[in-house]
């Protein structure tokens, strides 16, 4: 077998790239290497620590973000591919005016957290699942929050927040 001595990529060109997307409806950008992950772009760049990291590895969806209102885990997504994008962060589900999303209102509602550690992942997947799936049954709520591990609160009091919201976002406007 021959061996060839190939020069290691990119060793000639810039290992950074321009960031631009819309984050929390607001235009942003940023440079940042190829190989950043979404997680540390948004912590660590932008400072939005709601975005939690734990097994890095795509498992306990504490990292979830929205990416064009679909749930991604962010700590193996590159912010490479997130460009040009929309992306929602924990810090965006609120109204401007600071009036809480009815999922977030659920959750305080219900006591539906106690390190929090998991709950802005658990917020932004179950905002995703309202926004497809309004009329979501409890038999799909818990399939679809079942990549969302919490360690401490119990998942009683997170199904009845996500439940809860449900009904509120289908609740008759007068
Ligand atoms: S930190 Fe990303 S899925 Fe666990
Ligand atoms: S509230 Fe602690 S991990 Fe869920």
């Amino acid at each position: 077998m021959a061996i060839v001595d190939e020069e290691p990529l990119h060793d000639h060109v810039d290992q950074s790239f321009e960031f631009v997307a819309t984050l929390n409806r607001r235009r942003v950008r940023a440079r940042t290497p190829y190989s950043t992950s979404l997680a540390e772009l948004l912590r660590l760049r932008f400072g939005l620590t709601g975005t939690k990291v734990s097994c890095d590895e795509e498992i306990c969806g504490a990292c979830t973000v929205l990416l064009d209102r679909e749930p991604v885990s962010s700590c193996t997504f590159l912010a490479y591919d997130a460009r040009g994008r929309n992306v929602t962060t924990i810090e965006g589900v609120a109204e401007e005016s600071g009036e809480l999303h009815p999922v977030q209102q659920a959750f305080l509602e219900q006591f539906a957290f106690q390190c929090g550690f998991c709950t802005p992942g658990m917020v932004l997947s179950a905002v995703a699942l309202l926004e497809k799936q309004p009329e979501a049954s409890r038999e799909q709520i818990v399939d679809h929050m079942d990549g969302n591990i919490c360690r401490c609160t119990g998942y009683a009091s997170i199904l009845a927040a996500v439940e809860q919201a449900r009904d509120e976002l289908n609740r008759p406007r007068t």
